[in-house]
């Protein structure tokens, strides 16, 4: 009886093949291994994929994914010219066993073979326990080794990453092991036309939640409370999760920059901070909306208000290629200072957004067309528990740029308007 229900089940498995899980072509992700692959000179690269714990919800690192579209835990990513094959992706084989961690508790997954090939467009697929032999052959030719690796904190349990690189070091002292980073970063902050439509999609997506949520807001109800309302509507419309910690702030909590316990009960008179974005498809939205819990702003939350959206507009203004976030930090800078509040514009103006809330790139480069960035000025006063932010997603293009979220009510009417539109 057991066996006859294994036979089944094994069959089953081969009923459903396994596909990417992103709505890309292998091609894609084939042309962006090239860039890499292009880029080496007596070199190699080493993509980890993340590593996945029982009953932990499993996301793929960002690096990983943006070269292969697998969402699978465990696998190794080799690019290297020199090799026989320059692209080889090292996975488990596959445990058809019974108990925890078997296909039959964690779904179907892929292991080496034909069949992975075909599906994922890597040339070659080898069983992970062959990795060691492999880069044994290849190391003696290689003068560096570009490894993908987050550094875990500089006290505690010491990552798995940290673990295989120092094994690295090891076993072959000659090779230079420098950060990944140095080759991907440059491509991450340059959207194609497609990573641009799925950011568009995680900002419509955090737009329409928010539309629907403000309206909803009043004194009385928990920070929680709008947070589950928000992240709710990310849910429906598709979104796997939200980016990162949604923060929901009333009075007081508004001047904490990241604040996101979301436990405090909203208070009549109040601002509510509202700074979410959700995910999808791998690329976040990062909208900041504030707005009155009453439906009206008094006079000196307008004035603070209004003070923000003047300096969000003038950095808006600043966004060309050729500029760096200095300079947008600066153009939305002055006007807060030159109202006499610099010194509660406690943050800088602009990150880069992509995979990560805070994507690679750096203050120091030039703007040019396809980078997403954000404008997000803010002054907190907490003496008067009143803290305003309003952030914006926003595409360089050829002659400027786009404002992704522009739909997204913001002018004082517009969110009185709305506040009082249920
Ligand atoms: N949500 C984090 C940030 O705005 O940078
Ligand atoms: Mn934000
Ligand atoms: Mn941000």
């Amino acid at each position: 009886m057991k066996s006859l229900r294994k036979a089944i089940w094994l069959l089953s498995l081969g009923l459903f093949s396994f596909s990417l899980a992103s709505a890309q072509s292998p091609e894609y992700y084939k042309n962006r291994r090239g860039e890499i692959l292009s880029r080496l000179i007596n070199a190699a690269a080493l993509i980890p994929s993340a590593w996945e714990g029982e009953l932990e919800s499993f996301r793929q690192s960002n690096n990983f994914f943006y070269l292969t579209g697998i969402e699978q835990p465990d696998l190794l990513l080799l690019l290297a010219p020199s090799a026989r094959s320059p692209e080889t992706l090292f996975l488990p084989a596959r445990n058809l066993e019974e108990g925890s961690m078997s296909e039959a508790w964690t779904g179907a997954k892929l292991g080496p073979g034909k069949g992975a090939e075909e599906q994922t467009g890597i040339a070659k697929t080898a069983a992970k326990n062959t990795f060691d032999f492999t880069f044994a052959n290849l190391a003696g030719g290689l003068d560096k080794l570009y490894f993908d690796y987050t550094p875990g904190p500089l006290e505690g349990p010491v990552s798995a990453g940290e673990v295989f690189l120092r094994a690295l070091r090891d076993k072959y002292p000659h090779l230079q092991i420098l950060p990944f980073s140095r080759l991907v970063d440059s491509l991450r902050t340059v959207k194609d036309s497609s990573e641009i439509r799925t950011l568009q999609q995680a900002v419509d997506i955090t737009g329409a939640s928010l539309r629907e949520t403000i309206p909803q807001v009043r004194p009385g109800m928990f920070e929680y409370e709008v947070e589950a309302l928000i992240e709710y509507g990310f849910a429906r419309r598709g979104s796997q999760r939200p980016g990162f910690p949604s923060i929901v702030g009333s009075g007081p909590n508004t001047t904490v920059l990241h604040y996101d316990k979301n436990r405090r009960k909203i208070g009549a008179g109040e601002l509510v901070l509202m700074d979410v974005g959700a995910e999808f498809d791998y690329y976040t939205a990062d909208i900041t909306r504030t707005v009155p819990a009453d439906g009206r702003f008094t006079d000196r939350q307008r004035e603070i208000y209004q003070l923000v959206l003047e300096a969000q507009k003038a950095g808006f203004k600043a966004v060309r290629p050729g500029v760096t976030l200095k300079e947008v930090h600066q153009a939305a800078k002055n006007v807060i200072d030159s109202a006499g509040y610099g010194q509660y514009f406690i943050h800088y103006t602009s990150h880069f957004l992509g995979m990560d809330v805070h994507d690679v790139g750096s203050r120091e480069i030039p703007l040019s067309p396809g980078m997403i960035i954000t404008v997000e000025p803010g002054i907190y006063l907490p003496a008067e528990s009143l803290g305003v932010r309003l952030e914006d997603d926003v595409l360089v293009t050829a002659d400027g740029c786009r404002v992704m979220s522009a739909s997204i009510p913001k002018e004082v009417r517009e969110i009185e308007a709305l506040m009082q539109s249920k």
